[in-house]
């Protein structure tokens, strides 16, 4: 038996539609830190056929079946049953979707000793869910072309930010980020616009973090949340992921902001905000959220650790 761990991580620079080609690519360059705290962990273990459990139930979940699929077209992998669990809302704009995979392929690839490294299981996390190719990474990833695997971008050390996650629903979103993103293209008349931007605000970003210059990189990543939710606003059927107690809590960042509290807002394919803060301020801004109506629950968060392997009893295939 294997056991892996990863974190979600959220993008400061998103990406929103993939490439017309095979692989999963996102259509932008983007830039995420991987959370400390939230964790995926996940089991493999011989079976006699495939089998999954999620947060303690029955699952046979399309994605990772197809995933399965196209691992085994490459590697020798037998049937396995696969646990993973989840310490935070599964499906809900929390990128469980990210570590769950970054979790799985870092446990296959133990346990069926496949030797691959980061970088080759990223571009694999990639094909079950392109955001968790950054999950294999710590602190700050990048995740850009040509080869579209994810990368380190900085340790966490460099700059160690933290995170207040605003919880305003528990419930799993009705539009898949994958058919979201989709719907998008087609039809949002902003999609273009928003694809042709994503160079400028990953190199923008980029500069910020490497000048550790907060009020810079609260700009773009704001900006590149709220063009990313624009594209889904107009979206036919629209794509409305926030509540009012969202819109709440993003107005609450932007007022501490205007009183000097290092703090910005991004917000996935979901309803949380994840509030993004310099560490001294990161207390205040958790109570401003706490005492927002409709906010359910305050997670905190540092900068996270790559997927790894905590428990590995894999005998030789
Ligand atoms: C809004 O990586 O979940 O979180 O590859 O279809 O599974 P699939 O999509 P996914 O999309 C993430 C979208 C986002 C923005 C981001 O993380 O960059």
């Amino acid at each position: 038996m294997t056991v892996a761990l990863a974190h979600p991580n959220i993008a400061l620079v998103k990406y929103w539609g993939k490439q017309d080609k095979p692989g999963n690519i996102p259509a932008t360059p983007n830039l995420s830190i991987t959370l400390s705290e939230l964790v995926t962990r996940t089991e493999v273990e011989e079976h006699d056929s495939d089998e999954l459990w999620l947060n303690g139930e029955p699952s046979n979940d399309a994605k990772v079946m197809r995933f399965l699929a196209a691992l085994r077209n490459r590697y020798p992998i037998g049937y396995l049953k696969i646990t993973s669990s989840n310490n935070f809302p599964t499906g809900a704009g929390l990128a469980s979707s990210a570590s769950g995979f970054a979790a799985l392929m870092t446990a296959i690839n133990s346990h069926a000793r496949l030797g691959l490294n980061a970088e080759i299981m990223s571009e694999w996390a990639r094909q079950g869910s392109a955001s968790a190719a950054r999950s294999m990474f710590a602190g700050y990833v990048a995740l850009v072309p040509p080869l579209w695997r994810a990368q380190a971008f900085a340790p966490a050390s460099h700059w160690p930010l933290q995170v207040v996650v605003a919880v305003t629903s528990h419930a799993a979103k009705a539009v898949s980020s994958t058919r979201g993103m989709e719907l998008s293209r087609r039809t949002s008349p902003f999609y273009g616009s928003w694809l042709r931007a994503g160079g400028d605000d990953f190199a923008a970003a980029s500069d910020a973090i490497n000048n550790r210059d907060f009020a810079a990189l609260a700009e773009v990543a704001e900006l590149s949340c709220l063009k990313m939710h624009s594209v889904m606003l107009t979206t036919r059927p629209t794509l409305a992921y926030w509540n009012q107690a969202t819109v709440a809590a993003m107005q609450t960042v932007r007022d501490l902001r205007s009183q000097g509290c290092g703090v910005f807002f991004t917000i996935d394919a979901g309803p949380q905000v994840k509030a993004v803060c310099l560490p001294e301020d990161a207390e205040r801004v958790a109570a401003a959220l706490a005492g927002i109506d409709g906010v359910q629950q305050i997670l905190r968060c540092g900068l996270g650790e790559a997927a790894h392997v905590v428990d590995d009893h894999a005998v030789d295939a």
